[in-house]
């Protein structure tokens, strides 16, 4: 019966598609980590190279969950349990869904502490000169203070708040209103950013290719970025595909998600580098150049009043940016849980929750607590490391093995040309099966023993 209940539930437009899809590559990773990654490693040859790896493993990568997804027309486990034609390949499914849930649990530690930053930019706690700053952010930090926790866990409940009203009318809708909510923030903080002087340097910074930079470490860290940005092997795409239309294009929705993907992690390097500049201040990388660099930036580079905008809307864009992902990572299990098994989508997005407030406040706590982990490290960077290291590669290894080899051709043909619908162009088939067989398996591998440290 639960099967029968189980769709087949689409998003209602093409536009829809685009943005929730993209709402879920877009995040933190774009904004927090890529422009200081790629200003660090080499600049405009640091977004070659990523350019590179995109097209030779994001586009086929994502292109793979999407056929599998699509095909499949249900929950993760069930289309891989599909794709692979026997019941253990739902395991891959499964273990796409438990990676996306310990994404979540972290991710909405760090979501949280947007929110809060939003609720004092917006009471005008933020700003105050760098003690201040520096103070705000250490209490937040401070043992015993239970924000952080609160804060992750209410950030869950906001995603399962949209979850819960379906496909169309909660991530269809919500997206279609943050996605260009989020590019107009970027684009009104990149014309107050480079408004200022010596802005140039900033753009030169992030954009001046430098070759001696780069060097494997440096493409390894381009792979991993690009993984974690595309919302990668964790079955999140291929959710997502379920409720794909059966006219949609997979190859162009694919171009359209990465382009916007790219384009927004360039943007923000736009936002942040020409601001640093001007106050001749070296942007880092993570919570420290979110929560304490930029609101010093601000505030040397602004008048007040105009500092206080923009730091209301920096938060607000990080605050949308991490939405639309952990919706994706919501979902995954969501699905799951309500289409393999009798609970509603209502209290499967309930059990997700939970799982995920666990480790969101296992995370969280981990963080202000330093003997409080595991192997070493905090459960936060023990969670981070798992899923970005191991889990999000080797899922994707398994996506290419089993669209490359295991499925039927016919089959990846009908997905490719929806069906017959567009035309099935030789070259682009010739070289998705080189890729999807061959070279992406070959560059996870690779990626994995990188991060295992075996090469
Ligand atoms: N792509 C998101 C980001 O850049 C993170 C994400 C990872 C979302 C995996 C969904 C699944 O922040």
């Amino acid at each position: 019966m639960n099967r029968d209940k189980a769709h087949k539930t689409t998003f209602a437009t093409k536009l829809g598609i685009i943005f929730a899809t993209a709402g879920s590559a877009v995040g933190l990773g774009n904004i927090w980590h890529f422009p200081t990654t790629c200003g660090q490693n080499g600049g405009a040859a640091f977004v070659l190279i990523y350019l590179i790896i995109t097209l030779l493993l994001g586009i086929p990568g994502m292109m793979g969950e999407f056929i599998i997804g699509r095909n499949g027309g249900k929950d993760a486990v069930s289309s891989y349990r599909k794709a692979g034609g026997k019941h253990a390949y739902g395991i891959i499914g499964a273990a796409g869904v438990l990676g996306g849930s310990l994404i979540l649990g972290f991710y909405s530690v760090i979501a949280g502490w947007c929110v809060y930053y939003l609720g004092l930019a917006l009471t005008d706690n933020v700003l105050g000169g760098q003690e201040h700053i520096n103070n705000t952010f250490t209490n937040l930090m401070a043992p015993d203070n239970y924000l952080p926790c609160l804060f992750s866990i209410a950030f869950i409940l906001l995603t399962q708040m949209i979850i819960v009203r379906g496909v169309r009318k909660g991530i269809e809708w919500a997206s279609k209103i943050m996605v260009p909510t989020l590019i107009m923030l970027l684009i009104l903080l990149i014309g107050a950013s480079c408004s200022l002087p010596n802005a140039f340097d900033g753009i030169l910074f992030l954009l001046h290719p430098d070759f001696s930079q780069v060097n494997e470490q440096v493409i390894f860290k381009a792979l991993g970025e690009a993984f974690f940005s595309l919302s990668l092997g964790t079955a999140c795409l291929c959710t997502y595909a379920s409720y794909f239309q059966e006219d949609t294009n997979l190859l162009k929705s694919t171009i359209h998600i990465t382009f916007i993907d790219m384009a927004v992690a360039i943007m923000a390097g736009l936002m942040i580098f020409p601001a640093a500049f001007s106050v001749n201040v070296k942007p880092d990388v993570g919570p420290s150049l979110v929560f304490m660099t930029m609101p010093n930036v601000f505030e040397q580079a602004f008048p007040h009043s105009i500092a206080y905008v923009v730091s209301v809307m920096f938060y607000l864009l990080l605050t949308i940016a991490a939405l639309t992902s952990t919706i994706s990572m919501h979902e995954i299990g969501t699905a799951v849980i309500s289409q393999e098994t009798p609970l509603s989508r209502s209290k499967a997005a309930w059990v997700v929750s939970a799982f995920c407030s666990l480790i969101g406040v296992l995370s969280a706590y981990s963080l202000s607590h330093e003997d409080f982990g595991l192997f070493g490290d905090s459960f936060f960077n023990n969670f981070d490391k798992l899923t970005a290291n191991i889990m999000l590669p080797l899922g994707a290894l398994c996506t290419m093995l089993i669209v490359g080899w295991v499925m039927p051709k016919e089959v990846v043909m009908k997905e490719l040309t929806s069906n017959g619908l567009y035309p099935r162009r030789e070259l682009i088939v010739k070289m998705f099966y080189i890729l999807s067989r061959v070279v992406c398996p070959i560059l996870i591998v690779c990626i994995l023993m990188y991060k295992i440290g075996i090469i």
